[in-house]
């Protein structure tokens, strides 16, 4: 995914848009590029690289003077990173210029049609037929324009577009990909996500699918395809700029870890104090579904339902689901877990369930985002922003939300003896604490990074809860380290994998589940066996595994369901600590983007 911002005011464009810009670089960074819009004429500037290299090439903005303008950062769809290829693309005649986040999944077709009626292409990317379609389309109304061009192509756009025969107004317009409006004094603001426009105005419209806003320095306007006006409510932001800035800290990733605890407080507290959920209707099923680390939240939560309920779960990541054509019924809870609340392959999941009659629950951090919206219930963790790609604490706070919905399921059913309650809930507001003590274990998990650093591969062995939290602090180590890493049901590395454990391979025993805990000794043993040196993570107590693996880290005691919460802050770390030793760029690793809003 990118992220563009736009500007019109009074101040001038080109810094405001450079440090908005900076704010997205987490949604894509191997290009940027702005246009600024002076004297009815529009200037372009954009390069490969990061968005410092366009930050030297016009001197922080100062060479591009103007008042109007709108930026883009790239995370390469069509066409791979190069100058041409950046945002922003312009019509021939250059009097347009357009800035675009999403695919458009017919722009063969359109640039088939567009090179029939003459028009040169120069870039490989998909953006560039919205350039040639205005400049084909343009009839002297940007806004008629636009509602043109948004019936002819079909995909993902977040758009951003200024004319030089119209150079009061920016025209925006989103579907399927995040966009919010920033409401100033005398300025207005365009950008994919609050962070970019939070310093200037707490204020913003969350348009919708196909919803045009048309920006002046004097106001904004939104109208639908039809050309007719629409009102919308504004949405005013409650937290402040810092929450999306390093505060000192070197990396977001470890500021974010820092969060953990007073994240999951949050997210738990007003819960525990007002009540568990209310369940209108017991499902017969369910359906897990979401991508990535919420996805192994998504396992997480499969165990501890369906232990607490007996109500089958199933997990599906989003990508395979909604292909799948799963077996859904109006009795089943479909259950959407995502941090951004744009992934791609979550919303078309969620999409393709909910035309067959069930209901949707989402597990959501970004509020008012797409996934959030089109839930029929949301349960939001409120992690606040989380800008590091890798995600840390919207996946604690993920793992939280399951467990309130366990319990307040459980309850439903009438299964949740006030006792049990007391002690569930007890122990929920304990994890802070818990995930706070892992913290203060810091140092001795450095250590452990400073002695497995160089390692060329990685096994994760766990078994139940761990085998899910193993699969999450396998992603952990390989997005941000580049390290191989997988993750193996204990019980399973036996039938084929442990023919690649030879002398010196690094395997990490995940071993909290007190249930399972002799089983996993005998896999560490399996292990050591062939050579591996073994990292364990323990509960404390259980200090006989110390017989056999390398090294031993402990997480405190804790119900059995809720080990995986202070375990996976010692994984994170752990990770981090890597990422670090290795020189890696920790927030914003190779190929990676913060929320994959393309499929
Ligand atoms: C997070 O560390 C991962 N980079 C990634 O797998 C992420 O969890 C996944 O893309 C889902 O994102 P979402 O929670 O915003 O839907």
């Amino acid at each position: 995914m990118c992220g563009i911002v736009g500007y019109i005011g009074q101040q001038q464009a080109a810094p405001i848009l450079l440090d908005g810009l900076k704010k997205l670089e987490y949604r894509g960074y191997d290009s940027a590029g702005i246009a600024i819009l002076n004297k009815d004429t529009i200037t372009v500037s954009k390069t490969k690289g990061r968005l410092k290299n366009l930050y030297n090439m016009i001197d922080g903005g100062n060479k591009l003077p103007g008042t109007i303008g709108i930026g883009h950062t790239r995370w390469a769809t069509h066409g791979e990173p190069s100058d041409i290829n950046s945002h922003p693309h312009t019509s021939t005649s250059g009097k347009i210029a357009v800035v675009h986040n999403g695919i458009i999944e017919n722009y063969m077709d359109l640039k088939e049609y567009l090179t029939s009626k003459g028009y040169c292409f120069v870039s490989e990317t998909d953006t560039e037929v919205i350039a040639h379609l205005a400049d084909y389309y343009y009839n002297g109304n940007l806004l008629e324009t636009i509602a043109r061009i948004i019936n002819k192509v079909e995909g993902s756009y977040a758009l951003g577009l200024i004319s030089s025969d119209q150079p009061d107004r920016i025209i925006a317009v989103r579907k399927d990909s995040p966009l919010v409006v920033g409401l100033g004094e005398g300025e207005n603001f365009i950008a994919s996500d609050i962070p970019a426009i939070l310093k200037y105005t707490h204020n913003t419209y969350l348009i919708e699918d196909k919803e045009i806003a048309v920006l002046t320095q004097d106001g904004v306007t939104l109208y639908n395809t039809d050309i007719e006006e629409i009102h919308r409510e504004i949405f005013t932001v409650d937290w402040d700029i810092s929450a999306a800035e390093k505060g000192g800290y070197e990396h977001f990733m470890f500021k974010e870890i820092m969060e953990e605890p007073q994240s999951v407080l949050n997210t738990v507290g007003p819960i525990l104090r007002q009540g568990l959920l209310t369940i209108d209707k017991i499902p017969d099923c369910m359906h897990i579904i979401a991508c990535g680390s919420a996805y192994h939240v998504g396992i997480v939560g499969k165990y501890v339902i369906e232990s607490l309920t007996r109500i089958p779960v199933e997990v599906d990541i989003a990508s395979e689901y909604r292909y799948r054509n799963p077996i859904i019924t109006e009795n089943t809870l479909v259950v959407v877990i995502s941090q951004s609340g744009e992934t791609a392959d979550t919303i078309a999941a969620l999409r393709e369930a909910k035309k067959t009659g069930a209901k949707i629950f989402g597990i959501v951090n970004v509020v008012g985002s797409s996934i959030a919206r089109e839930s029929d219930e949301v349960l939001y963790t409120l992690a606040g922003p989380e800008i590091a790609v890798a995600t840390t604490k919207a996946y604690s706070t993920q793992l939280a939300a399951v467990y309130l919905l366990a319990l307040s399921l459980r309850k439903a059913l009438g299964q949740l003896t006030p006792n049990e309650e007391k002690r569930y809930g007890r122990e929920l507001l304990r994890l802070p604490n818990l995930i706070s003590a892992m913290i203060e274990q810091k140092d001795k998990i450095q250590y452990y990074a400073s002695r497995y650093y160089n390692a060329r591969s990685v096994f994760f062995i766990g078994r139940g809860l761990d085998y899910a939290l193993s699969l999450e602090g396998s992603l952990k180590l390989k997005e941000i380290s580049y390290i191989h890493s997988e993750a193996y049901g204990a019980g399973e590395l036996k039938h084929g994998t442990i023919s690649l454990i030879e002398n010196g391979t690094l395997v990490i025993a995940v071993a909290t589940q007190e249930a399972l805990f002799e089983k996993m000794m005998n896999n560490i043993k399996e292990v050591k066996a062939r050579g591996a040196v073994v990292l364990a993570v323990a509960t404390e107590g259980n200090t006989k595994i110390e017989e056999c693996a390398d090294g031993v880290l402990y997480i405190p005691k804790t119900d059995p369901f809720f080990t995986p919460s202070p375990a996976i802050t010692l994984l994170q770390l752990f990770a981090y600590y890597v990422a670090s030793l290795r020189g890696c760029d920790i927030d914003k690793p190779r190929n990676l983007a913060k929320s994959v809003t393309v499929e």
